[in-house]
């Protein structure tokens, strides 16, 4: 069952009911603000840092769901409603969501009255626009009301809510109904003191009224559906002092048979020099010349429209950097859009705020930012590399890492703990991507300090070589690389001992036992450690590379030898040195991890397809049978049906959720690439296709979520919602599924010397086109695929057939046209 469809052509989705499972949502703004909307006008708007800089409120976990945003109730002769249906409810005769790229439109119809509202952010600019139309559907003239809402945030959401004691006295507002450019309401919370920045709800009318105190509002005891002032048709004029500032205009409108009248509403965020903060000497009112500025360039719906324009034009560029045409608009729409989409998103968010993450608990991940890369890099690679050096800057002497870091002050942060012996080496997978995307080799050179210390800057290129040697100087007794805190898998924490009910298991005491190993770090070593070594030899240090070179062969066959469990890969030795994803126990006998992992790096691989012996073959042959269904492949089976100890946080959950049994959508493209290591593209497909949002559309009622965003997990086949997903939007699901989809079943890739193509999609596509921007050249590949396992592609250039796979890069400006035959 479907709740909506996909636009291709408008790059939307269009949500037509409401009553959607789940709020559906989107993000606004890719630079400094940001703002969560769902399809009922939901969510919330922050500066740069959801925590410290959020501009209004919303309510996680709250009754009923969705409680907080920005809305616009009509009053039309008594009769009050939301355009959005919520908060009032009242029945619609007509109602259309569309999230598209950085913005949402959202209408609503009733008694005769059509309300649509397009929301965004737009480039450049600190503020969410909401520009709105009034169409009067009737044969009569109309006369209504129209009151606009946001509740403001204190600035710091979670002091917000929980400091009580204090904030209900500190709330200021400035209301200048006689606005230069109309009304505008100011929230000023703080800034008598300290803070140099405030925000502004304004409208592009001067407005018949305003409020700005909830409870004169809302009214004592309503909920946001039963707001008072709406309900008797007439603002009240109230100024907040303390309690809870919010922001509200009427407007009045009439309108003839057919008319369409609009308003444009600007929330913004606006900082001030510390020097230049008030209007008077007295301090006491504040400075508004750049507010009234915004305001000024959002004056008149053709301003608002000329702005979303060049929004569009924004993304149609960011998008013409890779695109594919393969006849299934399924494939197409999930490619050239809305995963492209998704990378900026988490990009820009990281873990940060969702509908799951609530924009207070987690700063910038170390592992998960260098991932998020993998798939952003080709869309704006400046940004790409800032990140890169914002990373490295966090990292430690010793090549270790803070597991995040603060993204308004770029410092690591403890509290998060870390010890997260993965962490290193994903500094090298971004850095990797980032220069076969650019040729920025010199990126290598950049002075980088070590957990910020100013003095401790040395070359880039020295922080990859702490990352791999971090890896190398902490082995266990296999020669494995130790686990630390945990690996990819945050809840594999195989040296905590966690008996304490409540305690965080990202912070807890760490024993240094030096026992336990971790599979999944040998297989990105062995993965990741020919790019360092590739690296080096380009820096002219043969030795280094050499070395590099050895001690990768050295990890594979200690991979081999002691992480092979006869039919798959071991998944870890915990604190004892017992085997962690082994036949010999009842759970947990299969991982998928070191299964996609070690295949991906090419651990085992034999001679192809059809060497029924290779150990690739027989671990991702067990995968799809132990860890298979119709949603994808859960992390590991069975799943742990009682605490394990020893095991950390991946036994707390009930079996077949998250870690412990769930289908993790981001190791699932790790299966993928490595179907198409041993060149069997057909199955690396059909996985593909399970977890792919588009393709799950038709299931919404199981899944859930949207249907074009991928959710970090899907409830695997022991939970007793299996099919389910949670954690959509910020999951490094995004980018490893584009990179195995874009770089390994369309198999177009940038290398350091040129672009890779090599299509391994199977038999299901048998043409398709993927136009690639490169360092400024354009390259179109037709490819005409017979799909047969172990089938590899024959490429000509211009006309001219070439060896390999390897189309050299072109000048920038150039053109080039690739035909493979596979
Ligand atoms: C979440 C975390 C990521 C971790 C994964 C598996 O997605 O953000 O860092 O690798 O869970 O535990
Ligand atoms: C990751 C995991 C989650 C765990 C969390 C700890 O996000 O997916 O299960 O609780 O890390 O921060």
């Amino acid at each position: 069952m479907r709740y909506g469809h996909f636009d291709d052509a408008a790059r939307e989705y269009v949500i037509t009911t409401p009553h959607t499972p789940y709020p559906w949502i989107n993000y606004l703004g890719s630079e400094e603000f940001f703002s969560l909307l769902s399809h009922q006008a939901g969510g919330y708007s922050f500066y740069r840092d959801a925590k410290m800089r959020r501009l209004t409120r919303y309510r996680y976990n709250n009754i009923p769901a969705d409680a907080g945003g920005r809305y616009l109730y009509i009053n039309d002769g008594g009769d009050v409603w939301t355009p959005s249906w919520l908060p009032v409810k009242a029945d619609l005769d007509f109602f259309e969501a569309r999230h598209g790229l950085g913005y949402s439109a959202i209408t609503g119809e009733r008694g005769g009255l059509r309300v649509k509202t397009l929301f965004f952010v737009p480039l450049g600019e600190t503020a969410e626009i909401q520009k709105v139309e009034f169409t009067n559907t009737t044969d009569v003239v109309k006369t209504f009301t129209a009151f606009s809402f946001v509740e403001f945030c204190l600035w710091n959401a979670e002091d917000d809510q929980t400091n009580y004691q204090r904030n209900l006295s500190i709330g200021e507002v400035e209301v200048e109904q006689d606005s230069p450019h109309g009304s505008a309401i100011y929230h000023r919370t703080e800034y008598r003191e300290r803070r140099d920045h405030y925000a502004v709800f304004a409208v592009n009318t001067r407005a018949d009224g305003f409020d700005t105190d909830r409870d004169t509002f809302v009214g004592a005891y309503n909920s946001l559906g039963e707001a008072s002032v709406p309900r008797s048709g007439k603002s009240a004029n109230s100024v907040a002092s303390g309690w809870y500032p919010v922001g509200s205009h009427s407007v009045e409108i009439t309108l003839e048979p057919g008319e369409t009248k609009s308003l444009v509403y600007v929330l913004g965020y606006v900082e001030n020099p510390v020097g230049d903060k008030w209007a008077d000497d007295a301090h006491q009112i504040i400075n508004k010349t750049p507010a009234h500025a915004l305001l000024g360039r959002f004056a008149t719906a053709d301003q608002a429209d000329a702005a979303l324009e060049a929004l569009r034009d924004h993304w149609s560029n960011l998008l013409s950097k890779y695109s594919v045409s393969s006849g299934d608009e399924r494939l197409d729409r999930q490619v050239n859009i809305w995963n492209q989409y998704q990378n900026m998103v988490t990009f820009n968010m990281s873990r940060s705020a969702s509908y799951f993450e609530t924009g207070i608990g987690r700063g910038m991940g170390f592992r998960d930012s260098n991932q998020d890369l993998l798939g952003f890099v080709h869309l704006v690679p400046e940004r790409a590399r800032e990140r890169i050096i914002d990373i490295a800057s966090t990292q430690f002497p010793d090549g270790s890492a803070y597991h995040q870091y603060q993204p308004l002050t770029k410092r690591g942060n403890n509290n998060i703990g870390s010890g997260f012996n993965d962490d290193p080496l994903w500094l090298i997978a971004g850095v990797a991507a980032y220069i076969k995307e650019t040729g920025d080799f010199g990126v290598l050179d950049e002075p980088v300090p070590f957990d910020n210390e100013p003095g401790s800057e040395v070359p880039l290129f020295e922080h990859l070589t702490r990352s791999f040697e971090f890896t190398v100087d902490h082995r266990g007794p296999h020669g494995l690389p130790l686990i630390g805190r945990a690996d990819w898998n945050d809840c594999l924490n195989l040296n905590a001992f966690s008996t304490t009910p409540g305690e965080p298991f990202q912070t807890t005491e760490n024993k240094t036992g030096g026992v336990a190993e971790s599979v999944f770090i040998a297989g990105q070593f062995v993965f990741y450690g020919p790019d360092y070594a590739e690296l080096a030899e380009r820096r002219g240090l043969t030795d280094v590379a050499e070395r590099a070179r050895g001690l990768v062969d050295e990890m594979r066959d200690a991979v081999l030898t002691h992480a092979w469990d006869g039919r798959w890969f071991l998944r870890a030795y915990d604190y004892y040195g017992g085997k962690i994803g082994t036949h010999e126990h009842p759970e947990g006998k299969i991982w998928i991890e070191p299964q996609g992992i070690a295949v991906m790096a090419g651990i085992g691989v034999g001679s192809g397809p059809d060497d029924a012996d290779a150990p690739a073959i027989k671990a991702l042959d067990a995968a799809e049978e132990m860890l298979g269904t119709a949603h994808g492949l859960v992390l590991q089976y069975p799943a742990y049906t009682t605490y394990q100890v020893h095991m950390g946080e991946v036994s707390t959950y009930p079996p077949g959720y998250k870690e412990n049994g769930g289908i993790f959508c981001h190791n699932n493209p790790w299966v993928m690439i490595a179907e198409t290591r041993v060149g069997r593209g057909g199955r690396a497909y059909d996985l593909y296709k399970r977890i792919a949002p588009a393709f799950r559309e038709e299931i919404s009622d199981v899944h859930r979520l949207e249907p074009y965003a991928y959710a970090q997990m899907i409830a695997g086949k022991q939970a007793v919602r299996h099919g389910e997903a949670k954690n959509s939007w910020l999951t490094g699901t995004a980018a490893w599924n584009f990179v195995a989809i874009s770089q390994h079943l369309l198999g177009v890739r940038p290398d350091y010397d040129g672009l890779i193509v090599d299509p391994r999609i199977g038999p299901e596509v048998p043409e398709f086109t993927v136009t690639r921007v490169l360092r400024g050249a354009t390259y179109v590949i037709t490819v005409t695929n017979s799909g047969a396992d172990g089938a590899v592609a024959k490429l000509t250039v211009d006309g001219a057939a070439i060896d390999g796979n390897l189309v050299p890069h072109a000048p920038a400006g150039s053109t080039v046209r690739v035909e493979a035959r596979v």
